[in-house]
């Protein structure tokens, strides 16, 4: 996370840590969560304009946090776990961007690894949601990473740069997106990438983000690290310079923890 330049002026890009909830909290608990959170970064005199706060409930979830939101003006943007690569129509199952729009969600995560793990996702899907996403005004937070037989057979950055490259098909220059780059052999595993790894892969995202859709979005694009971040390990990824914020799963489930996260600046002076 460092200032880069536009050529005119340094521009700092925002840090972003989101919190995907994966299958967790339903729309009850959902409502104390934030709340609790919200007390406890307003009780820490947490500085709202110093990193962007994104929450991603399961979509039962996402009107209830909305309205929540809403009411107690809370600094938090909201996102989808998914959506459908298609508008509307005969898709039993299937959430439209155009649906999650109106529920004021910001960002929709797409091609997770548990997506395209258990959904069979290709990377021709994840483009197709990616567009969706953009069609709809939302901003897709773009999932790639390794296995571990990956990362054996390949090394670290070969899958991620493929599929970050599929899954630019078709955008235009100026659209907004994340990245996040999640080496699935970190997820949910507590052992977490270092911060070298994930700045080299990053690195290289933001280099897939330049030849596809230009220098100017590459400097603009947040491109985040996943996989076992904790409010020990967060500074360090947050000194790389391409590392711009986290997505975070199990961790963003604790109040206390997800809180820590957030006020990275402060407990270990970044
Ligand atoms: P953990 O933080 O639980 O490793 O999960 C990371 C993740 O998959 C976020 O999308």
């Amino acid at each position: 996370m460092v200032a880069v330049t536009d050529g005119t002026a340094p521009v700092r890009r925002a840090p972003l840590i989101a919190g995907n909830w994966k299958m967790n909290l339903d729309h009850q608990q959902a409502i104390a969560f934030v709340q609790k959170l919200h007390w406890a970064l307003r009780d820490a005199k947490h500085d709202k304009g110093s990193v962007e706060i994104a929450v991603f409930p399961p979509f039962t979830d996402l009107r209830t946090v909305q309205t929540l939101i809403d009411a107690d003006k809370i600094p938090f943007e909201l996102g989808a776990q998914d959506l459908s690569a298609h508008d509307s129509g005969a898709y039993t199952g299937e959430v439209s961007g155009a649906f999650l729009a109106k529920l004021a969600c910001r960002y929709v995560i797409i091609g997770h690894s548990e997506r395209r793990q258990y959904h069979h996702e290709t990377d021709e899907v994840v483009a197709a949601k990616v567009r969706a996403a953009l069609r709809h005004g939302l901003v897709p937070v773009i999932c790639v990473g390794e296995t571990s037989e990956d990362l054996e057979k390949f090394g670290a950055s070969a899958v991620p740069v493929g599929q970050l490259q599929t899954a630019l098909d078709g955008v235009p220059a100026g659209a907004d997106i994340v990245v996040a780059y999640e080496p699935v052999w970190a997820i949910g595993s507590g052992q977490a990438a270092t911060p070298q790894q994930a700045q080299d892969v990053c690195a290289k995202l933001r280099d897939v983000v330049a030849e596809k859709l230009g220098g100017d979005a590459a400097d603009r694009t947040r491109v985040l690290y996943g996989g076992s971040v904790k409010s020990s390990n967060i500074a360090s990824f947050m000194r790389e310079p391409d590392v711009d914020g986290a997505l975070v799963g199990g961790a963003s489930l604790v109040v206390d923890e997800f809180a820590a996260i957030i006020r990275y600046q402060k407990h270990v002076g970044v």
